[in-house]
This record gives C-alpha cells, sequence and structure tokens, in this order.
C-alpha cells in the first residue's frame, strides 16, 4: 500500500490530486449533528494542500439511489470542511467541470452517488464513472482513498478509480488499518470485545470471527434478548430473533459470552414510558427491554478493568432517549477509565460518544467506519482496500 507520504514526497506543486473521503454525516435538516468523519478527513487533504496540490475531494451522503436531490447535497458539509481546512471549500457538480483550480484549492464533488454509476453492480457502468473521476485530474493525476467508512464497498469512487490513477492510502485509513490489524493480529490481553446493538444477526460474523480470539465477549443492547432467550429466558416484548436461538446457543457454548443479569424494561418504545429495573431471567409479559441494568454496568466495567485491548462495537441500549441511556454511558466511562488500548468501532457507539459527551481522547481510537471495521475484524477483503495493493503504478 503506497503512503500519503509518498505521494508528497514525489512533490504535488501543480498536480491534481483526487481524495476519496467518507464524509457521510448525519444530518438535521442542513445541521450537521455529528461532524466526526468530516474532522477525521481534513489532515490527509491539509497535507495535500500544504504540499501544493489542487485537491478534488469525492464523496456520498446517504443512499440519494442514483438521481440528484438537494436533500443529500453535500453543501452543508462543504461549509463545515471549509471551516475545518481554513480556507474555502468550492462545491461543484461533476457534470460541470472543473475550471481555474489553483494550487492548493479545494473543491469537493457534490454527492458521487447522485450518478447510479458509483453503486451499479456493472463492472463496466462503474468503470466509466472511474475514469471520468480520472480525468478529472489531467496529466501526472494521483488518487487518495482516505474514505475508511467505505472501504468495503466495491464502488467506482472507491475501488474502480484505483485501476486509473495511482492510488495511495491517506491517513485516515493507514491509521484506522493499523489499529484494527493490532487488534485482530497481535491483541495484548485480556483481549475483551463489547457488542451492542439490536440484532444479533447483523454481529453473527464478527462474533463466530472474534470469539476465537477474545478473553470475554460482553453483549448488550437488543441482541442480548436474542441470547438470553437461548438460555431458556422469556423476553417479553424486548427484540427476539427467533431464528437466531439456536446459533446463539451454540455460540454461549464457548463459556467466553457474558450477558446483563439485569435490564431496564419499559411498557412502551417512547421516553416518556413507564420503566423499571428487573433480572434479566424476568422480564414481564408485554414489557421490553431497553437497556441493560446498573449491576449489569457494574459487571461489565469490571471486565473492562481487567482488560488490556478493548474493542466496542454498538450501544447497550437506546442511548438516543434518556431513561434508556445510562448503559451506554456506563460502560462508555468503564472503556474510558480503564489503561486498555481501546478502539471504538464506528456507527452509533462512535455518535453515542459524542452525544453523551465522553471525552474522545479517553479512547487510543475512534473509528469512523462501522460496517468497515466491524467487516476487517470479520476477516473479510474489503474491495476499496484490497484496490490499493494492486493499484496501477
Ligand atoms: C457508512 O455510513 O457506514 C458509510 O458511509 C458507508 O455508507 P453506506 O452503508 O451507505 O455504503
Amino acid at each position: 500500500m503506497r503512503t500519503l507520504d509518498q505521494l508528497v514526497d514525489e512533490g504535488l506543486a501543480g498536480r491534481t490530486v483526487l481524495v476519496r473521503s467518507d464524509l457521510n454525516v448525519p444530518l438535521d435538516g442542513d445541521r450537521i449533528t455529528d461532524d466526526g468523519r468530516i474532522r477525521a478527513s481534513v489532515p490527509t487533504i491539509a497535507t495535500l494542500t500544504a504540499a501544493g496540490a489542487r485537491v478534488i475531494v469525492t464523496a456520498h451522503l446517504g443512499r440519494p439511489d442514483g438521481k440528484p436531490s438537494p436533500e443529500f447535497s453535500l453543501e452543508p458539509v462543504a461549509a463545515r470542511l471549509g471551516e475545518l481546512l481554513g480556507r474555502p471549500v468550492r462545491l461543484e457538480q461533476l457534470g460541470d467541470g472543473i475550471s481555474g483550480h489553483t494550487d492548493g484549492e479545494v473543491v469537493l464533488l457534490d454527492n458521487i452517488r447522485f450518478d447510479p454509476r458509483e453503486t451499479a453492480k456493472d463492472d463496466a457502468e462503474r468503470a466509466g464513472l472511474a475514469r471520468e473521476l480520472a480525468a478529472l485530474t489531467g496529466e501526472n493525476g494521483a488518487v487518495v482513498s482516505d474514505g475508511f467508512g467505505v472501504v468495503h464497498r466495491k464502488q467506482a469512487s472507491v475501488y474502480d478509480v484505483a485501476h486509473d490513477l495511482p492510488a495511495y492510502a491517506g491517513r485516515l485509513v493507514a491509521d484506522e488499518v493499523a489499529v484494527l490489524r493490532r487488534l485482530t493480529e497481535d491483541p495484548d490481553r485480556p483481549f475483551v470485545v463489547v457488542l451492542g446493538g439490536s440484532k444479533v444477526s447483523d454481529k453473527l460474523g464478527v462474533i463466530e470471527a472474534l470469539l476465537p480470539k477474545v478473553d470475554s465477549l460482553l453483549v448488550g443492547g437488543g441482541m442480548c434478548f436474542t441470547f438470553l432467550a437461548a438460555q431458556g429466558h422469556d423476553v417479553g416484548a424486548s427484540l427476539l430473533e427467533t431464528d437466531q436461538i439456536a446459533t446463539c446457543r451454540t455460540l454461549l457454548e464457548s463459556g467466553k459470552i457474558v450477558l446483563p443479569s439485569d435490564v431496564v424494561v419499559a411498557d412502551e418504545f417512547a421516553a416518556h414510558a413507564a420503566i423499571r429495573v428487573v433480572s434479566a431471567d424476568a422480564v414481564p409479559d408485554g414489557w421490553m427491554g431497553l437497556d441493560i441494568g446498573p449491576a449489569s454496568v457494574r459487571a461489565f466495567a469490571t471486565v473492562i478493568s481487567g482488560a488490556a485491548s478493548v474493542f466496542w462495537n454498538g450501544p447497550m441500549g437506546v442511548f438516543e432517549m434518556v431513561p434508556f441511556a445510562e448503559g451506554t454511558r456506563g460502560v462508555a466511562q468503564a472503556i474510558v477509565g480503564s489503561d486498555a488500548f481501546s478502539v471504538v468501532g464506528g456507527g452509533d457507539s462512535a455518535a453515542a460518544v459524542r452525544l453523551l459527551g465522553l471525552p474522545e481522547d479517553g479512547f487510543s481510537h475512534i473509528s469512523t467506519g462501522g460496517g468497515a471495521s466491524l467487516e476487517y475484524l470479520e476477516g473479510k477483503q474489503l474491495p476499496g482496500l484490497a484496490v490499493l495493493d494492486g493499484s496501477r503504478s
């Protein structure tokens, strides 16, 4: 994998560099509610502009279905990126071309998924878009892959374009890969993984891949109820994937999975619901578990405090609603308070860290890629990384 430093060493004055970033941030109208991914993309772009490159950033926002649509425009992102870089960022539409691009200037192409070829299954369609992107860089161009959150997608701007231009790993991609490699290849022990989120079916791949490597796997979130059902408990109206109960029973045989001993239950899925803390084997009929309880937080925190490496993905409860945020907060605080090498696996857990006001520097690394980091830990080949090893020179 060629690095950004190698590209800078080649000399960049007068050259145009295409950067694939992951700027897919949550928005409320046109207000960015979590700018973590934009901040994480700044070091690579700033390095390139400082070296005199003309930078074209390409990125996606949401899933606009191959059609331009104002609600999926990167306009608010261009403004925030400009603030963070301390220089204006010009937003351009792909078809309009880029005129008057000066050394050190940053142009952001609007949502690349406005073009249906970006996500096309057909290789030739994607290749056509990739060639158009590469052509924007003119003579002696290069592409820097820095959108770690999207490297698990075989898409034109992530994968195909690296066949048309010499490709380099950006700082973010290099950092993320180094961290995840450390966890998969040589984790300091005890290695504790904390998994939450709603569906166990989404996490089966990673659970199966990690179980042989971890010392303990702590399970919270909606997915814990399928495990509790696999132990023979009645889970009331909690989330339950009945087709996964048998698989969960087999996974429990590892002896490494730790489940909550108590849960916060509610009589409806609402912040104003009536709530109770009950033993995990005594969820009342008609009530649903929406968070892990205080005894579970203490037990999880004890395991975490003895860990040398921690990977956490997925909230422990419905943290967006105040009455069900304490499990996630408690576990996150335990990780912050531990001396372990700690990695937050993107997605909802990274959002929870910021939403709950936890100190970001309390973690060794907060990944920008939810799906990408899980697929990496599962041992899957990620197209956006694999292509960097085979890119043209
Ligand atoms: C993400 O949000 O996980 C990445 O930006 C990838 O987005 P996608 O799941 O829509 O491909």
